[in-house]
């Protein structure tokens, strides 16, 4: 058994989340702090994970997630972290963004300028600690501007610009940034969709995050078969592009 692994979980109880949690405490002792808007639902995974790995152990903390003051004061509270996934996440429908300004504001907070709040001060901390990898939750949504879902799209579009300038801060250094990058997966996130959807199982996918993460990769398609999915529907020429219903 190697040395015990300081987690820090931001958006805990997000589906994909909980289940690399779940994967990550195999075989490995975990100090971690759960963090996330609802204590009863943070205490049910520190308790499943605690099944599953007894030596390790869970803090919980709670915070409001647009709050930059409350966001530095809990990341100041935190120990030493090697490793921190900031996951939270709203799928707010682009027709609810179209017809109400708050609905926009809402899904550009929540899933662009809290995750970057997180992310900057984790960054300072990995970088007094000299060591420690952070991993962003993107999209395969920010690759490409949709008229489907354009206001997430821009909001995860902006993570991964942001994990780009991370990663070329810290380019020279021990620390490492991984962007994730989940296809649709089945979580509580898109439980609404039409049945029509292609959902990857969500161990399917937390699977290929922990070996990408594990690995140090920059950028993490999962499942990885959507880099090439993407690859594509970036390259399609605007003539092309805009005659697509997607
Ligand atoms: N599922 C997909 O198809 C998919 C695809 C691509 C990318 N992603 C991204 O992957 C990440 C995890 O998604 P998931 O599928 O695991 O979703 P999930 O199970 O629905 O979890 C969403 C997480 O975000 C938190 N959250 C949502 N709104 C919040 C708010 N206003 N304030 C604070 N926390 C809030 C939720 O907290 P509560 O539990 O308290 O609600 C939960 O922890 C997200 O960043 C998502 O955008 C998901």
């Amino acid at each position: 058994m190697t040395q015990a692994l300081r987690v820090l979980a931001i958006g805990a109880s997000s589906g994909i989340l909980t289940h690399c949690l779940r994967q990550r405490v195999q075989g490995q002792v975990v100090h971690g702090v759960l963090v996330g808007r609802d204590s009863r639902k943070l205490q049910q995974i520190a308790d499943d994970l605690r099944v599953r790995s007894p030596e390790s152990s869970w803090r919980i903390e709670t915070v409001d997630f647009e709050d930059a003051n409350a966001i530095q004061t809990l990341i100041d509270s935190v120990g030493v972290i090697d490793l921190a996934y900031v996951a939270h996440g709203a799928l707010i429908e682009q027709s609810e963004c179209e017809q109400d300004l708050t609905r926009t504001r809402a899904s550009l907070a929540i899933n662009a300028l809290s995750p970057a709040l997180f992310c900057e001060a984790i960054a300072h901390r990995l970088e007094q600690q000299g060591q420690g990898q952070l991993v962003i939750f993107g999209s395969v949504a920010g690759d490409r501007g949709r008229r489907s879902n354009y206001v997430y799209g821009a909001s995860k579009g902006l993570l991964a610009r942001y994990a780009q300038g991370l990663q070329h801060r810290f380019a020279a250094t021990a620390i490492r940034i991984t962007l994730v990058k989940p296809g649709p997966t089945a979580t509580a996130m898109t439980a609404h969709l039409a049945t029509s959807t292609r959902l990857a199982p969500v161990d399917k996918v937390a699977a290929c995050i922990e070996k990408g993460v594990r690995a140090g990769r920059p950028v993490v398609y999962a499942p990885p078969l959507w880099a090439l999915i993407m690859l594509v529907i970036m390259h399609l020429p605007r003539f092309v592009f805009n005659r697509m219903k997607i």
